[in-house]
């Protein structure tokens, strides 16, 4: 059951996976290429409050201008304090300059490989460094953002109101995470929540777990996930 659900959405990602500029595409990935950390990083840091459409100059910017976690380190504070204007949240920056010192200064301008060892690092929180491990270093990690609680909450049809939902969601997505391609799976199902899985309108007309999920078997699945009650 869940095999045949993880090959389902491995095969439309396959197919339909976003062109980003942070991202190694299904192709590319098949073939051998591997993330670049600090890429993966970066976006996700930028990703934390701010829509992909939103980013994705400001990513471009930052890796032309720093290519490597070695040449943001020795950035001027206040050029990327400066280039980070208009994403909002300015600690943000400043952890981002803090991480990419402590990368380049005590860890040989490598990341960590672990989620233990990346959420030591300053602003990468647990969401993140599942994320990186999941995505840079193919770590089967459970990453968990509200796209993919959304996904676990229909397929599962999880009726329990938010924010109490979230321990059965991130069960569900543990239960869901493969050993084989988990970087993949990861972004297959950030791609389903941002453009089949929707929070209104869901197209499960195209939606590679249309069979599968509870949620649209019931009918319900517009109504899921419940929000917090008033
Ligand atoms: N949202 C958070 N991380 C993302 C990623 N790597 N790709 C697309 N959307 C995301």
């Amino acid at each position: 059951m869940r095999d045949r659900q993880v090959q389902d959405i491995l095969d439309w990602y396959d197919r339909h996976a976003r062109d980003l500029p942070w991202r190694v595409g299904p192709s590319a990935r098949a073939a051998g290429v591997r993330p670049d950390p600090y890429r993966v990083w970066l976006s996700e840091v930028m990703l934390q409050q701010t829509t992909v459409a939103a980013v994705k100059a400001y990513f471009e910017r930052f890796t032309t201008l720093w290519p490597t976690v070695t040449d943001l380190a020795r950035a001027e504070d206040g050029m990327v304090m400066g280039e980070w204007a208009g994403l909002g949240y300015y600690a943000r920056a400043r952890n981002l300059l803090k991480c990419a010192r402590v990368v380049a200064d005590e860890h040989g301008g490598r990341f960590p490989e672990t989620r233990e060892g990346l959420q030591a690092l300053p602003g990468i929180g647990p969401y993140t460094a599942a994320a990186i491990s999941a995505i840079a270093f193919d770590e089967p990690e459970v990453v968990v953002d509200g796209n993919v609680e959304r996904v676990m909450a229909r397929l599962f049809d999880i009726r329990t109101p938010m924010p109490a939902a979230k321990p059965e969601m991130k069960a569900a997505a543990a239960e869901m995470t493969p050993n084989h391609r988990p970087g993949c799976y990861a972004q297959a199902v950030m791609d389903l929540g941002a453009t089949i899985c929707t929070p209104r309108s869901p197209a499960c007309g195209i939606c590679p777990w249309r069979e599968p999920c509870l949620a649209r078997t019931a009918g319900i699945q517009a109504e899921l996930p419940v929000k917090a009650p008033k």
